[in-house]
């Protein structure tokens, strides 16, 4: 059961929110979460907790493996806590060593809103991920014919992996 009434509460605010921010709100969300009723069919499944004027907040549950490929949030920040299990993300270098980092329940992370980032959640995991402002598009890069390229998606689509862009970065090691 998810205590949304506490959540609306929780996420009152009168302004944008900074990354710092996005992963504190996240942390504090998933004590309102309780992780004993979740429903664990399935491949797993992403529920909106939260949307006001200053962000929305989801519950991700990942029964299976998922790369989300790289994306961008257009123009939202975004705040990630694990509550369960373990996940990596990626932000996109270019001419530089790759940057990735391993994360495991109760770990927060962040990045800018013009960032660019890919997670690899391990099977299992269960993430709150807080987007402000609330999110308006998310833009997924693939490599196509060795151009790079942004396609823009809702705000609520699962983001697809980019295979040619990850394999290009691999090759760059
Ligand atoms: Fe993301």
């Amino acid at each position: 059961m998810i205590d949304r009434a506490r959540l609306e509460e929780l996420s009152a605010a009168e302004r944008p929110l900074t990354p710092d921010e996005c992963s504190a709100l996240a942390r504090a969300a998933a004590e309102h979460v309780d992780l004993a009723a979740l429903d664990r069919q399935g491949e797993g499944s992403y529920e909106l907790l939260w949307r006001n004027g200053s962000s929305e907040g989801w519950l991700n549950t990942w029964w299976e493996a998922r790369d989300t490929g790289f994306h961008d949030h257009g123009g939202s920040c975004v705040g990630v806590y694990l509550l369960e299990g373990e996940a990596r993300h990626e932000t996109l270098t270019v001419g530089a060593a790759r940057r990735v980092t391993g994360h495991v329940a109760g770990d927060a992370f962040s990045l800018d809103d013009a960032g660019i980032h890919r997670m690899e959640h391990e099977r299992g995991a269960v993430t709150i991920h807080v987007y402000s402002p609330p999110l308006r598009e998310i833009g997924h890069y693939e490599v196509v014919a060795g151009e790079l390229r942004r396609h823009a998606g809702a705000p609520d689509e699962i983001s697809p992996p980019s295979p040619e862009l990850t394999a290009a970065l691999a090759g760059d090691e």
